[in-house]
């Protein structure tokens, strides 16, 4: 018997280079021509519900605001002052006091709105200040479903239409009416593509996820790339006895929704530079209330383990694509088309990419 499966009827592809999981240059072009383009995973409604509230952290590398407004809108602000370019806020979350985002350097203070609202020591003599030149730089923010996101470019589609097919996918999954129940956030040596692209193929679960397998009828998990959305569609149904089938999503570049009827695990990478990133993990329930901890916590577990085992698996992924033995491998077009997929969509984010 062939060593190789005669069932692929398509010729193997080659996979990206080694040279494109750690390259400090490409990684500034990935933040541009790709993070900054498309929406990102921020954080969740409930963490801001009233006008004046505020989310802030730096995410691929630009230090940003999403503020709620008046009207309960969110507006999203580069988080540096226009004066002098002073961070306005070194706080992760809070409450704008008074209305207003007043930046601690100088004092010059901006409405929710990042409208320049007065800046002390200027403005008598003409022509020294044009308030209306002044603003803070925006972002976009928009909500979903109770999930935050931002794109740090202000031009775009909007984010239901960069979710696409998600919409209404998702709408027979109650969203809304589960509680955020905990949070995993993990930093890791792995290049947000390695991490993507392991999330995008199933060949590897009957080795590394016993648990997984233990649930899910893995023969019957598929994996559909879309890529005129930039989705990949991923279902496993739930074998007999199992704790629970599953309806999962990955967005490009990095968005990771696995949703339950029971509770969702909602996931992102934050890259952090070429081969490394931070993995955040959020966990949502339906019933929160404490006779439900422990249960919460053991889904919850039984989660975060299969991550773990795909994070030590692609931590030596990682550091093989570092020595410079190993240059490109091969993908199975039956066992890893989506992988074939994301690479595309890297090398049609990136032109030139291979050249
Ligand atoms: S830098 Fe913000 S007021 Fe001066
Ligand atoms: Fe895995």
């Amino acid at each position: 018997m062939s060593i190789i499966d005669r069932l692929d009827v398509q010729p193997a592809v080659p996979t990206l280079p080694a040279s494109v999981y750690r390259d400090p240059a490409l990684f500034e072009r990935e933040r541009h021509e790709i993070f900054a383009r498309n929406w990102l995973l921020f954080g969740r409604s409930d963490q801001l519900p009233s006008p004046g509230d505020f989310l802030a952290a730096t995410i691929i590398g630009f230090p940003v605001i999403v503020v709620r407004q008046p009207d309960g809108s969110l507006r999203g602000l580069h988080n540096v002052c226009r004066h002098r370019a002073a961070m306005l806020t070194q706080a992760t979350a809070g409450s704008l006091p008074g209305g207003m985002i007043r930046c601690p350097y100088h004092s010059w203070t901006y409405g929710l709105d990042g409208c320049l609202n007065r800046a002390p020591g200027f403005g008598a003599a003409k022509g020294e200040l044009e308030p209306a030149e002044w603003s803070l730089f925006p972002i976009a923010a928009e909500e979903w479903r109770g999930l935050v996101f931002i794109r740090i470019a202000t031009t775009g589609e909007s984010l239901v239409d960069w979710l696409g097919p998600i919409v209404p996918l998702a709408a027979h999954y109650p969203l809304e009416g589960q509680r955020f129940f905990m949070a995993k956030d993990r930093e890791v040596a792995i290049d947000w593509k390695v991490y993507g692209e392991n999330y995008l193929e199933c060949y590897h679960c009957p080795n590394m996820h016993p648990g997984l397998c233990e649930s899910l009828d893995i023969s019957r998990y598929t994996i559909d790339p879309h890529p005129e959305h930039g989705l990949f569609h991923l279902y496993g149904p739930k074998r007999d006895g199992g704790m629970t089938d599953g309806l999962y999503f990955y967005r490009f570049p990095y968005l990771m929704l696995n949703l339950y009827q029971w509770g969702s695990s909602i996931a992102t990478l934050e890259p952090l530079g070429a081969g490394r990133v931070r993995h955040i993990n959020w966990y949502l329930f339906s019933d929160i209330g404490p006779e439900r901890a422990e249960e919460n916590r053991r889904s919850a577990e039984w989660s975060a383990q299969i991550v773990t085992e795909d994070l030590e698996m692609t931590a030596g992924v990682q550091r093989n694509l570092e020595t410079g033995i190993y240059q490109r491998g091969i993908l199975s077009p039956r066992q890893e088309r989506a992988v074939q997929a994301f690479q595309d969509m890297v090398r049609a984010a990136l032109p030139g990419l291979e050249s």
